[in-house]
Order: structure tokens, then C-alpha cells, then sequence
């Protein structure tokens, strides 16, 4: 794993700025990155950063000055990236059940589109023909990722053109002159193996011909990390190898760029949540150690089983013992069931590794409770790039 922040630094973070609080290690990101384009050392190939895992501008910042280009999933997430800096020929705007004025927009603004409906491919036909090459999303019809609710591209998914609508896709091409430049299909998140990568490409070696004016295939992103020591993870010389070899040694591939999206991969073990402990509270079941958070602050325990790495940073050394994690959510909010910790006290700083990626990006105000700070720790120094809530931010929208 390496480049990780210490207990100890972790420790003089929270104390600095308080809990629950999010801390993102620049140096990690950067890392994550250059582990990509070193395994791929080709100048074929452009990643395009998924920021919907994880949007501070500061982050985007970060990626841009690596030369990373950056993937939205709405026109705000568009808007962030400007924002950030990025050139408009940069950033992609991959969209999913969106209305076509958002597409509009996309297009007004100058960025890379993928469209993944019919409906919305027609609608751009008509308005803009052959004037602004786009890319179309489509569904592959692969089972992949780490659980259902993360899989894209199996045959029931609601995720871009299905393939087997191939011909009507086509005519709908051919009948407003679209210029096709991209085909893009993204099957999950947490996706381990990289035969599935291969195997995607392999579903497009029929479909590439149709597209005279293709310059690119976007193979999306979903690259497993470990949450757990002992997790397989993707192995992204490997992926490398395997998805050169499969584009150069097809005449239909040999010449078409190599887009990916990663989120997960390049963010999510930068980014660290400290919480602490309010309450403990001894049943006969268990130990329940209940913490200043909840799901409105890291759901994917409770949303997708997701295991999240824990450590007690001001008892380290603490005789183990086992402790369910909860929230203080007006629901069941259990980060984790009977997890061995050394002896938590209330009062102690507990904090979940591997944060970065959809932590701080899907939490909410539920409970009318704030939304964490966020920290950046780049070359060394800490600072603050996100404020924590306060009590006239819940009012703020509120019309009286
Ligand atoms: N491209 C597209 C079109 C996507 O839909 C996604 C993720 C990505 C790229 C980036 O996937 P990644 O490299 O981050 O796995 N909230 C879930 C993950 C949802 C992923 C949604 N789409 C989680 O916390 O596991």
C-alpha cells in the first residue's frame, strides 16, 4: 500500500481541526496515478479522473497537475471542472438518464460527451448532426463488480445502449450524420480481474466497423482496491499488458486511443475518516462503541456491506477486544459488527481507512446533523479545504 499517514499524524490532524473529519494524503493520489500511466507508458492511452468518487476542487487540482483528465457524471461536476482549470477538451461528460437540455449545456460549454440513451442520440442528431462528434455509451451485457448495485453492464442494468440495438443505434447515426468518435462501456466498481476489461473490448471488435469516425474506445473504470489486508486488488501492470496486446493486435483496434475512468483507484486510499467515540455501551450481545457519525457520513458499510479498515488512534496499544461500530443516525448504522480494536474508550479517536472514494461525496445532512470538514495534506503540511457545516447551513435553502 505504502505512502500512508500515521497514527500519529492522523492523531495531531484531529486535534487540529476536529471530528468527524475527512484527511486526503496528495502524495497517495499522486502515487495511484503514476502507477497508471507507468503501466501503460503509452501515449495512446488518456485517464480521465472519475470525480464523482470524490470532488473538492482541490482534489481536482491536484489530478490536473499530473496532466489527468477528469470524467463527469453531471453538468455540475462539468461545472466543478472548469472551475478547477481543466480545459474544456479534458474533461468527459459521461451521462446517464439526463434530460437533453443537460446535453445542450455540455455541448454549449465546449467538453467531450458520451450520450447513453437512443433517445437522447436522436435528439442530438436533429439539433447538431454532424457538427459535434460525440461518443455513445453501451451496455455490454457483462456481468461485473463488486455487488449488484455497483455492476453496470449486465443485461438488466438501465446503464447505456444495450448492444443488441446495435442496428437501430446505426440508422439513428447514419439518418442525422452523427460523427461517432467514442465508444465507452463501464461494466462496475471493484472489478478485480482483468479479463473483463479484455473481454469488453472483445464485445466491440463487431460493433467498431459500424463507426468510421471512431478515434477512441473508453473502457470506463471500476479498478478494485483491498479494503481488507488480504483483498484481491486489480494488478494494473497486468491490465496493462492485457489490454495493449488485445487493441494492437487488432487491425479494428490497432489505431484507437485507450480511455479510462478510474475513481476508486486513484482516491480512495488517500483519504482517511476520524470520528470519535461518544458513548460505549455494554450489552450482553456485544459492546457497542457509538461514534460522532453515522451513515450521512460514510454509507457504503451500510449501503453496500462495504468493509472499511478501522483503527482506535489515541489507544493504540490497548489489549484487543470486539466492538460493534455504530452511528448516532436515528437508524441502524453499524459501520461494523464485532471488530476486534485495542480497548476503546469513550473519548478515542477511531479512524476508517481507504475514505477517499464516495465517503465525503455521498453524505448528507440526514438527522439535520452537518457534513464533515475536509483536510488535504500535500508536501507535508496540513491544510483545511472544506469547511464543516454550521447551523446556518441547514437553514440556508429553507424559505420562511
Ligand atoms: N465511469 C463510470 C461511467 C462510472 O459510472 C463510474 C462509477 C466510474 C467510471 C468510476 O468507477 P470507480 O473507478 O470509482 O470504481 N459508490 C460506489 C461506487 C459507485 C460507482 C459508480 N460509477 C462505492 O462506494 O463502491
Amino acid at each position: 500500500m505504502g505512502n500512508e499517514l500515521s497514527p500519529e499524524q492522523l492523531n495531531e490532524i484531529a486535534n487540529e481541526y476536529g471530528t468527524p473529519l475527512y484527511v486526503y494524503n496528495a502524495d497517495k493520489i499522486v502515487t495511484q496515478y503514476r502507477r497508471l500511466t507507468t503501466a501503460f507508458q503509452n501515449d495512446k492511452v488518456r485517464f480521465f479522473y472519475a470525480c464523482k468518487s470524490l470532488t473538492n476542487i482541490n482534489i481536482l487540482k491536484v489530478l490536473k497537475a499530473e496532466g489527468c483528465n477528469v470524467d463527469c457524471s453531471s453538468i455540475n461536476e462539468v461545472k466543478l471542472a472548469l472551475y478547477a482549470g481543466f480545459e474544456p477538451q479534458n474533461i468527459l461528460y459521461t451521462s446517464n438518464g439526463i434530460a437533453f437540455a443537460e446535453i445542450e449545456e455540455a455541448q454549449s460549454l465546449g467538453v467531450i460527451i458520451n450520450i447513453d440513451s437512443l433517445s437522447n442520440l436522436k435528439k442530438f442528431g436533429e439539433k447538431f448532426g454532424s457538427s459535434y462528434p460525440v461518443g455513445v455509451r453501451l451496455r455490454p451485457n457483462i456481468m461485473a463488480g463488486g455487488n449488484l448495485k455497483i455492476s453496470t453492464g449486465h443485461d438488466k442494468s438501465k446503464f447505456g445502449i444495450p448492444v443488441d440495438q446495435l442496428e437501430e443505434l446505426v440508422s439513428v447515426v447514419k439518418k442525422n450524420q452523427i460523427q461517432i468518435t467514442n465508444l465507452h462501456i463501464h461494466t462496475g466498481s471493484d472489478i478485480k480481474d482483468p479479463e473483463v476489461f479484455v473481454k469488453g473490448i472483445e464485445v466491440l471488435f463487431d460493433i467498431i466497423p459500424h463507426f468510421p469516425h471512431l478515434k477512441s474506445i473508453d473502457l470506463g473504470g471500476g479498478f478494485k482496491v483491498a479494503y481488507k489486508e488480504e483483498d484481491p486488488f486489480i494488478n494494473v501492470e497486468e491490465l496493462a499488458e492485457k489490454v495493449l496486446h488485445t487493441f494492437e493486435s487488432n487491425e479494428l483496434t490497432k489505431d484507437l486511443q485507450i480511455w479510462f475512468e478510474p475513481g476508486k483507484f486513484l482516491v480512495s486510499e488517500s483519504g482517511y475518516f476520524i470520528t470519535q467515540v461518544n458513548v460505549l455501551k455494554e450489552t450482553s450481545a456485544t459492546t457497542f462503541a457509538g461514534v460522532n457519525s453515522g451513515f450521512n457520513h460514510l454509507i457504503r458499510p451500510m449501503f453496500y456491506d462495504a468493509y472499511h479498515r478501522i483503527q482506535n488512534l489515541t489507544n493504540p496499544d490497548g489489549t484487543v477486544k470486539e466492538y460493534t461500530i455504530t452511528g448516532n443516525i436515528c437508524e441502524t448504522d453499524t459501520f461494523a459488527w464485532s471488530r476486534p480494536l485495542p480497548e476503546v474508550r469513550e473519548g478515542d479517536l477511531l479512524v476508517f481507512y481507504n475514505a477517499g472514494a464516495y465517503g465525503f461525496e455521498m453524505s448528507s445532512n440526514y438527522n439535520s446533523r452537518f457534513k464533515p470538514a475536509e483536510v488535504l495534506v500535500e508536501n507535508g503540511e496540513s491544510r483545511l479545504i472544506r469547511k464543516r457545516d454550521v447551523f446556518e447551513d441547514l437553514l440556508k435553502n429553507q424559505v420562511l
